[in-house]
C-alpha cells in the first residue's frame, strides 16, 4: 500500500536533497500571469523548503535555480530572473544567517551580471563558517559543463606533471567538481511532473532516488516535500548489490 498523507516521515531522511525547481511558467499561464509573476510566487516558496528541510534535519539542499542552457530564454525573462535572484538574497539574508546557513554556488559565477554575483560571493563568504545546514544554489549550472571543466582541470594537473595519467579515477574526478565537500545527493526531487534532469548533477546522482512532484513548483510546500521523503523512505537502495545483501540477510547458497 503507498505511504498515505497520514504517516509520519520515516528515517532515515536524505542527508542531500536536490531540487529541480520547474514549472514557473506554466504556473503563471494557468492564472494569465506574467511567467516572471510565477518565478517571483516561486522564489518566496524556496525559504519555507529551506526550513523545512532544516527542521526535519536533512543537512544539505542543493536547489537548481538557472541553468546553462536557460540563456538561451527571452533577454527580459533573464534579466527578471537575476533581479528576482538579487532581491530574494537580499530579503533572506538575515534569516539565513540566524538559522547558520552555510550558502555556497555552484556554477560559473562568473558570467553572472555584477549586481547578482557580488552579494552572492560576499553571502558565501560571511557564511562559510555557518554548519547547522548548507544550501547550495545552482546557478548557470550545467552537469556536462561542470565534467569539462573538471577533466580540464585535471589535464593541466597530468601536464605539469603533479598526477600521472593512471592516476586518475574517481575519487580524484571528483575533488574538481563544483560540489566537492558535499555529500552525494540522496533524493532529486523534480516539480511539474516532468522525467528529467535537464543537465543537473548527473554525475553525484549517480545513486540518488528520484521523486517526480505533479506540483508546479510555486505549489510544492512542506507538504509535498514529506511526501516527497516518505516515497524516499519506502525505496530499498542496493548500490549494486541484492537486496538480501542490503537487508542484512544471510547469503542465499
Ligand atoms: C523553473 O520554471 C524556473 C527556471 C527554469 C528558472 P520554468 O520557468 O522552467 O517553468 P516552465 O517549465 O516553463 O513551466
Ligand atoms: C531546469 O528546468 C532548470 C531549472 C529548474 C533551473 P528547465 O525548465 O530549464 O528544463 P527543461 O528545458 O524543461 O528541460
Ligand atoms: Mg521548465
Amino acid at each position: 500500500m503507498p505511504p498515505s498523507e497520514d504517516t509520519p516521515v520515516a528515517r532515515p531522511l536524505p542527508r542531500h536533497v536536490g531540487i529541480i525547481m520547474d514549472g514557473n511558467g506554466r504556473w503563471a499561464a494557468a492564472r494569465g500571469l506574467p511567467r516572471l509573476e510565477g518565478h517571483r510566487r516561486g522564489a518566496e516558496r524556496l525559504f519555507e523548503i529551506v526550513d523545512a528541510c532544516i527542521d526535519l534535519g536533512v543537512g544539505t539542499l542543493t536547489v537548481f535555480a538557472f541553468s546553462a542552457e536557460n540563456w538561451k530564454r527571452p533577454q527580459d525573462e533573464v534579466s527578471g530572473l537575476f533581479k528576482l535572484g538579487e532581491w530574494l538574497l537580499r530579503a533572506h539574508l538575515a534569516r539565513l544567517h540566524r538559522r547558520k546557513v552555510r550558502l555556497r554556488v555552484i556554477g560559473d559565477v562568473n558570467s553572472l551580471p555584477d549586481f547578482a554575483r557580488a552579494p552572492l560571493i560576499e553571502a558565501v563568504a560571511a557564511s562559510a563558517a555557518h554548519e547547522a545546514f548548507t544550501l547550495v544554489v545552482a546557478l548557470n549550472y550545467g552537469a556536462r559543463q561542470e565534467a569539462a571543466q573538471a577533466a580540464r582541470l585535471l589535464a593541466e594537473d597530468v601536464a605539469a606533471g603533479r598526477v600521472r595519467p593512471e592516476e586518475v579515477d574517481w575519487a580524484r574526478f571528483e575533488t574538481k567538481l563544483d560540489t566537492h565537500g558535499l555529500p552525494d545527493p540522496d533524493l532529486i526531487i523534480r516539480t511539474s511532473g516532468e522525467f528529467r534532469l535537464s543537465n543537473f548533477l548527473l554525475l553525484q546522482s549517480a545513486y540518488a532516488e528520484i521523486h517526480i512532484a505533479k506540483e508546479y513548483w510555486p505549489d510544492f510546500g512542506r507538504e509535498q516535500l514529506e511526501t516527497a521523503f516518505r516515497d524516499y523512505c519506502g525505496r530499498e537502495r542496493r548500490f549494486g548489490m541484492t537486496g538480501s545483501q542490503v537487508q542484512g540477510a544471510p547469503p542465499a547458497s
